[in-house]
């Protein structure tokens, strides 16, 4: 159903996320329906653009998200009329009377931040000194929220002198994505799944996220983030939660948050060596720079590859580790998470049936779907040999064309801000865990004077990382 009228304004209206991810994804759900007659998005940025600079802005960078398609000429011209622009300076108050007076009383306020972390405390400051803080206004925060637990405290502080938390989005992009959701339908709409799913049928799990690229132009800010702060902290940290958190009595926003803050308490801190760090280096052979030249700084010590091992001190999972992996320009981008079942108690068939084990993967992408792999008798008049199947729930086979279509993950973010629904949003008590959990791990790196091992672009990353699942008898099922 249709969102109700509203006012979104994007700071950073110009910007690469709102260019690539933020403006394509309103023009998606624009030509679904979802928004009703007298919808506004307004663009406010330094630039002078006015706001048939500003449309002739967004037509191209629809073009180049190739978005287009969603709709016709005559749909891409009504979403162009929808659009407004305010060139403002964020640190000033040039801009913001004009931003206020075209604002309509009465309805939702949307404000997105998309913009660098520093310029987060000030808009929240001017939107209230200029009189747009309404009880319907909404405020979206991109990451990175905080560089470690004090900075992070500190701008949930200063967030909070101007907002409730029921007005503040703090976006984690991977909680929008299709397949994270179904991660939890599928462990909370089925009896299947949720008795075995404990430390006494599991006997640990993997959650990977490999990227092909690199730093794309963002080395500036990478080389002073890391993995760790980059994609642990936050997308593998939310992973985590949402696979090892206790069923909420509803899907809403506080019982679901509350179960996953429980999730980050209950962690342990990470042994030193549970914790492999990587570098990438140019490879023989291939064209892509290794990362210090990629980032034009030849003593990086930055991490653009972690695994860990995580302990979960609580009764469900106590005794089975969480395996967690990252990394840029791997052999290829694939983001999985694997739970390994235990072995049957007894193998009725003897050794040389084979050992098996149940593994249920949940695959974010590419290729978004749910496989379980089960142990059968392979076909044939033979003795019993066994085999495992994939019993397989891709999404694009079992519903249609319909099923492979996944909406990005920020067309379902906007219209939860839309509808004031925070439950794929983290609450800053979340977050603020998170660090905490973070900040000793990089404390330990940074007193230590931790070089990261180098790992080959296009390779699987460091060996270190094989060792680490070795020295428990496991080992990484395949990044493909
Ligand atoms: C972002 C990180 O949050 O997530 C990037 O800053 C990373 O470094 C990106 O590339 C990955 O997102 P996705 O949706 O492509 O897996």
């Amino acid at each position: 159903t249709a969102v109700d009228p509203f006012d979104l304004v994007i700071f950073g209206g110009t910007g690469d996320l709102a260019r690539r991810k933020i403006l394509p994804a309103l023009y998606r759900r624009f030509c679904a329906g979802q928004f009703r007659e007298g919808a506004r998005i307004i663009g406010a940025a330094r630039a002078d653009l006015g706001t048939r600079g500003y449309r002739a802005f967004v037509a191209e960078a629809l073009r180049e998200a190739a978005a287009e398609e969603a709709g016709d000429a005559a749909a891409l011209d009504a979403f162009l009329a929808t659009l407004d622009y305010v060139s403002l300076d964020a640190r000033g108050d040039r801009g913001w009377p004009e931003l206020a007076a075209k604002l309509t009383e009465d309805r939702v306020r949307a404000c997105f931040f998309s913009v660098g972390p520093s310029l987060f405390a000030p808009l929240a400051e001017r939107l209230r000194r200029h009189g747009i803080v309404t009880d319907r206004t909404r405020i979206v925060v991109e990451k990175p929220f905080g560089h470690d637990l004090d900075s992070a405290r500190a701008l949930n502080a200063t967030l909070a002198a101007h907002f409730h938390e029921r007005q503040i989005f703090r976006i984690d992009h991977y909680l929008g994505k299709e397949t994270v959701q179904n991660l939890m339908a599928v462990r909370f709409g089925n009896m299947l799944f949720e008795p075995l799913w404990n430390s006494l049928f599991v006997d640990h799990v993997q959650i990977t996220v490999a990227e092909a690229v690199g730093v794309r132009g963002r080395g500036e800010y990478y080389d002073r983030a890391g993995a760790m702060r980059d994609m642990v902290q936050n997308h593998l940290m939310q992973l985590l939660c949402l696979i090892a958190m206790e069923p909420p009595s509803k899907f809403d926003p506080d019982a679901v948050r509350d179960e996953k803050l429980k999730v980050i308490r209950a962690l342990d801190p990470v042994q030193p060596h549970h914790i492999v760090r990587g570098q990438y280096v140019a490879a023989p052979g291939r064209d892509e720079p290794g990362y210090r030249e990629e980032v034009g700084n030849p003593r990086s010590t930055t991490e653009t590859y972690v695994a860990l091992k995580v302990g979960i001190s609580n009764w469900r999972w106590a005794g089975t580790p969480i395996y967690l992996r990252t990394g840029k320009r791997l052999v290829a981008r694939s983001s999985v998470i694997n739970v390994v079942f235990k072995h049957a108690p007894h193998s009725i068939f003897g050794e040389d049936a084979g050992q098996h084990a149940n593994i249920l993967s949940i695959r974010l992408q590419p290729n978004e779907g749910i496989t379980l792999q089960v142990t059968i008798k392979e076909p044939g008049p033979g003795g019993i040999r066994l085999i495992d199947v994939p019993l397989d729930m891709t999404f694009a086979e079992a519903l249609g064309p319909e099923g492979a279509h996944h909406p990005d993950a920020y067309e379902r973010l906007v219209v939860d801000v839309l509808r004031g629904n925070q439950t794929l949003f983290m609450r800053g008590d979340e977050v603020e865990a998170a660090w905490a959990w973070t900040d000793p791990i990089i404390e330990g790196w940074e007193s230590r004077g931790d070089v990261p091992k180098p790992y080959e672009v296009g390779s699987t990353g460091p060996t270190d990382a094989e060792l680490l699942m070795r020295r428990d008898n496991r080992r990484w099922l395949g990044i493909r």
